[in-house]
């Protein structure tokens, strides 16, 4: 299964040296995402690419910011104490020398203007939604991005958990386009140090074959 080592040699990747990415291979890395499948190939996703050692940086200290005004208003304190504390996993991207923001834009599932249009039930329409196609093609996109990546020789991570600072983000950033908000985001590097993961739960707890 040799041809499948791209995929396995895929990690999540939190450390990086301070070499520089050519904006060349940067544009090759978002070219890949934009290979992905989308419903409709609608390619709902644009990438705000910050290379800007400074705004990185800022970036990472509006996250702090924010958890910090978090966590001032909880009363339970071993929650305020994990969630003050697990901030520095919220910003390890704040020393990649590339920060890139993957924003998901309006996609409409087949089918939801029928259920408008006939009346259907709250609860039909929440079953049509809860697959969230826009978000399935963000999906597929940034893993796209990340093999590539990984095959250039760079690391990246997927990370959601600054999410709760999207809004401060996405203004300090200042980029706008219509129904798009900001979904996750990834440093990207050159790794610095050894890389794994962790392990996986065994194919007969995860498939069914029927
Ligand atoms: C939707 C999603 C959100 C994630 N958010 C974070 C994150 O905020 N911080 C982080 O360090 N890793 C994050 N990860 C990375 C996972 O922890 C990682 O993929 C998982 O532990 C498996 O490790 P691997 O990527 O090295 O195979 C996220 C991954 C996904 C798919």
């Amino acid at each position: 299964m040799n041809e499948l080592s791209l995929i396995y040699n895929r990690h999540s990747v939190r450390k990086f040296t301070n070499d520089p990415i050519p904006t060349e291979h940067i544009k090759e890395i978002i070219k890949a995402a934009t290979y992905a499948p989308s419903g409709k190939n609608v390619q709902n996703w644009h990438f705000v690419v910050i290379t800007d050692k400074n705004k990185i940086e800022e970036i990472a200290q509006i996250v702090e910011k924010k958890n910090a005004q978090l966590a001032e208003q909880l009363t339970d304190e071993n929650m305020k104490k994990n969630f003050t504390k697990f901030v520095r996993f919220s910003t390890l991207f704040r020393k990649a020398p590339v920060l890139i923001l993957v924003y998901a834009g309006p996609y409409t599932p087949t089918g939801l203007d029928v259920l408008q249009q006939i009346n259907a039930s709250n609860e039909e329409i929440h079953t049509l939604l809860r697959p969230n196609p826009a978000i399935q093609n963000i999906g597929a996109a940034v893993q796209n991005l990340m093999l590539a990546a990984t095959q250039m020789g760079y690391g990246t991570c997927w990370m959601t958990s600054s999410n709760y600072a999207a809004k401060e983000i996405e203004s300090f950033v200042g980029f706008e386009k219509e129904g798009y908000f900001l979904s996750l985001l990834t440093p990207l590097g050159v790794p610095d140090g050894e890389l794994k993961s962790p392990s996986r739960k065994p194919i007969e707890e995860i498939m069914t074959i029927i």
